[in-house]
């Protein structure tokens, strides 16, 4: 059975399985869409949304959402990459959603891992999503072990603008299970900052298992303090977090 929480600016749902994690989180966002067909949506890459994308797409399929009018961004993108390599986030979000879904080639942007110059491409993309800022209606977050969103990493200050990031230790472990090898995984990564994502007017934040359950736990009740960089999401006027019990244990003791 689901259980809803509300704190003042954050509505937490806590679902029994993975399947109802997606289609909770494919609710919240198809909400937002119907009402704001033509606006702009942050997406995230990882294992998390995976769920909610497959459900979007069938929904999509069964004529219930349209994307044809949408802008889509994209958090983040490792630094250096091919756009070919089969663990860009250029290729995951196509494989994973743009491929199955309406929503136009021309209205999509995602950092570019192969640009020559990551701080220009960092101001580029900057200047792209806040030429949308006014209807930049959802920004879509997974969580790192670590506390990041997107790839803001823990360090003494929440990154205002895109930037372009050495990643964690812990980062690239967690993720080194996509590639061959851990050092195959890229080593810096270009990033919207925590900034760029509380200019969205509405985020949505998945986790899921148990090894997230602390870090959601700390960014919720804890300080807001960027080693935790989801932390600042206590200052955003309108989150959703969708939690499966898992990762909802730690916070569920403290309420
Ligand atoms: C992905 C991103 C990251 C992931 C986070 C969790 O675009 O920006 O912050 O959301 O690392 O990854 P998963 O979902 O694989 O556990």
């Amino acid at each position: 059975m689901t259980k809803q929480i509300n704190l003042d600016n954050i509505t937490i749902f806590v679902e029994d399985d993975l399947h109802s994690v997606a289609r909770r989180a494919a609710d919240v966002f198809a909400a937002v869409l119907t009402a704001a067909p033509a606006g702009t949506y942050g997406f995230a890459t990882g294992s998390t949304p995976v769920g909610m994308y497959q459900e979007l797409i069938a929904r999509y399929r069964a004529d219930e959402l349209d994307f044809g009018g949408i802008t889509a961004f994209n958090l983040d993108e490792y630094y250096p990459i091919a756009k070919s390599n089969d663990q860009s986030y250029e290729h995951f979000m196509k494989t994973q959603l743009f491929d199955h879904i309406n929503v136009s080639k021309d209205n999509i942007d995602i950092p570019n891992g192969e640009a020559i110059d990551p701080e220009a491409e960092c101001m580029r993309y900057e200047k792209a999503i806040r030429a949308n800022a006014n209807n930049f209606e959802l920004q879509v977050l997974g969580i790192g072990e670590n506390g990041h969103i997107g790839f803001n990493e823990p360090t003494d200050h929440f990154p205002a603008h895109t930037n372009y990031v050495e990643l964690d230790k812990s980062t690239i472990n967690a993720n080194a299970r996509f590639f061959d090898a851990v050092d195959d995984v890229p080593k810096h990564a270009l990033t919207m900052g925590v900034g760029t994502i509380m200019m969205a007017k509405r985020v949505l934040l998945v986790a899921t298992g148990f090894k997230k359950s602390d870090v959601i736990c700390q960014t919720l009740l804890g300080a807001i303090n960027p080693c935790i960089s989801a932390s600042a999401l206590q200052m955003h006027r309108d989150v959703t977090v969708v939690l499966d019990a898992d990762a909802a244990c730690a916070l569920l003791a403290q309420l």
